[in-house]
């Protein structure tokens, strides 16, 4: 086995590469997606079914807004939109719902929605740990669901998504069902024992993927379905182990992006797929020509598929592997997968600023 192997199958060198633990938060995910279908939001009074549903967030509480939002897409008529940045589209007017997410209640950009939000008399939720958000919906009334605070935001995927799915349920949005739950909660603990430390390379799909990437970069590309889970993967390649990541979807890379797969450059990416198994044929055909293509001039190719059949056990599935494989890369490459020193750099920077 190559020395990197024997690293990601050692627990003693895991754990010297991993101190804050990253391991163990994505072992109790499983756990985490439990507790977090419990969760109610505070103060959430009936309300008129919105025209629109606009969740604003950033980094990893937009993630959970992605999720919504795909789900969403494929059972009910209301636009999920998910909006990074600061204040609201001028598609948030009349009718709208606002949905405010962040893990710790104090990004800029979601406090700056809020604010938009309240001048415009749009309704609002609040889900988050705490922070300026958790104080600012106690003290104006705002209904709010408040989840377990204390670790990485893009690691509390479950507590953000499922309370907010809740909210939307609440308005007769049934973006995912109980069933569809029940489902997607049962592959997850599939996977968490799958994909844990104690799972040997030979038997573990995200140690053999982190090593199959090793120095290049990832390029991650999913199909209609799969590809906000391919942005997913590269902020979590991105975060946790602090190098670059290329992201995107077919079709629509077979358009523009696939030009400079047949470049030397390519030799330094690593072309990962994420295969749904649920895809139209010529989504599939389109994969199949894409690896006739560049498969001779990516550094390496990896494809990797969903699990399960509502489109939230497929993404979650999908997203909770590449997780795995982000902070294997990480142990990998010797980098700490918990810290993002820069990222917090910059909110102190702003704030002092
Ligand atoms: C850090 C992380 C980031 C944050 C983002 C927004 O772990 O995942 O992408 O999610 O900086 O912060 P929150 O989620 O607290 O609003």
């Amino acid at each position: 086995m190559s020395d990197g192997g024997r690293v990601l199958d050692d627990m003693g060198a895991l754990a010297a590469a991993d101190p804050h633990g990253a391991r163990d938060v994505l072992a109790a995910f499983p756990a985490q997606c439990r507790a977090a279908v419990t969760i109610e939001t505070r103060a959430l009074a009936p309300m008129k079914r919105p025209r629109v549903v606009v969740v604003a967030g950033m980094g990893g509480s937009a993630a959970a807004g992605d999720l919504v939002a795909a789900c969403a897409a494929e059972r009910v008529e209301v636009p999920v939109i998910v909006h990074r940045g600061y204040g609201l589209p001028s598609v948030a007017w009349d009718d709208a719902l606002v949905v405010a997410v962040s893990y710790s209640g104090n990004s800029a950009e979601v406090l700056s929605a809020v604010e938009t939000a309240r001048t415009r008399r749009l309704p609002l939720v609040i889900v988050t740990a705490g922070g300026a958000l958790a104080a600012f919906a106690k003290q104006a009334s705002v209904p709010y669901a408040l989840v377990p605070e204390g670790i990485m935001p893009r690691m509390a995927l479950g507590y953000l998504f499922f309370p907010l799915a809740r909210v939307l349920r609440a308005l007769d949005l049934d973006v995912v069902s109980g069933e569809e739950i029940e489902e997607a909660l049962g592959i997850v603990d599939a996977l968490a024992l799958e994909l844990a430390p104690e799972r040997p390379v030979a038997d573990n799909e995200a140690k053999r993927l982190a090593l199959a990437i090793g120095a290049r970069w990832p390029a991650v590309y999913g199909g209609p379905v799969t590809g906000p889970v391919a942005y997913r993967w590269k902020t979590d390649f991105e975060e946790n182990a602090k190098t670059f990541g290329l992201a995107g979807a077919l079709p629509e890379m077979n358009h523009n992006t696939i030009e400079a797969w047949r470049t030397t450059l390519a030799r330094d990416l690593h072309l990962v797929l994420l295969r749904d198994d649920r895809e139209e044929p010529e989504i599939g055909r389109r994969f199949a020509v894409l690896q006739d293509l560049v498969g001779a001039t990516a550094g390496g190719v990896s494809e990797v598929r969903t699990r399960g059949r509502s489109v939230l056990a497929r993404l979650l599935s999908l997203t909770y592997l590449g997780q795995w494989a982000s902070v294997y890369l990480a142990v990998l490459r010797g980098v700490d997968p918990w810290v993002v020193p820069t990222l917090d750099e910059m909110k102190r920077r702003l704030h002092d600023g």
